[in-house]
């Protein structure tokens, strides 16, 4: 069985699609108390609150993580810890466009200003220190039109979209760009 670490620092919405789902995920792990990790007690999942990064990696590392799914987590992780493990990130643009935090209100803000008509969501690996870059799993596109309603639509591509690409890689992810995965961590994942 597929072993995923899902890491939240927020609201986690996107931790609750995957719960409901009912994705394999073995623990939530977030930087700071927050209502993802309230989430996922009341999911019954195991949670852990690592506010000091240097000790992210064992506290991941102990639960043999096939995948570590970032879903709304707020710090950057280190080459040490992405040379460790297979790391997948949502970020709500499309590849190359918004990196970094509020990328929903700034394509809006664009959109407003009359130089952006389309955005839309993307699931990516991460195999460097890059921000909101990396080789794409899946996008989905969202029109930026009526923009009233933009912000809930981008929520609920987000959810489609990282449950769906989620549940392919707990599959085997077959059918997708997996090149340049293995990793140094002795998890489930290298004995298969
Ligand atoms: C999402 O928009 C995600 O793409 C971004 O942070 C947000 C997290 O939302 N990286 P939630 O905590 O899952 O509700």
């Amino acid at each position: 069985m597929t072993r995923l670490v899902v890491l939240v620092s927020g609201n986690g919405s996107n931790l609750q699609a995957m719960l409901d789902a009912s994705l394999p995920v073995v623990a939530v792990i977030a930087d700071r108390p927050c209502h993802g990790i309230d989430r996922a007690s009341r999911a019954g999942a195991e949670t852990v609150v690592v506010t000091d990064l240097a000790e992210l990696g064992d506290a991941v590392g102990s639960y043999a993580p096939d995948w570590v799914i970032l879903a709304g987590f707020a710090r950057l992780l280190k080459q040490p810890f992405l040379d460790r493990f297979r790391v997948v990130n949502l970020h709500p643009a499309l590849p190359g466009e918004l990196p970094g935090l509020r990328a929903i209100e700034r394509a809006l803000g664009e959109a407003q200003a009359g130089t952006r008509h389309r955005s839309g969501v993307m699931v990516h690996l991460v195999p460097d220190e890059g921000i909101d870059s990396g080789p794409v799993l899946a996008t989905a596109e969202v029109p930026m039109e009526p923009t009233a309603t933009f912000e809930a639509r981008m929520h609920a591509a987000e959810h489609d979209l990282l449950v769906r690409t989620v549940q392919e890689l707990s599959d085997g992810g077959q059918h997708m760009n997996l090149r340049q995965q293995e990793k140094t961590e002795p998890t489930g994942w290298s004995h298969r």
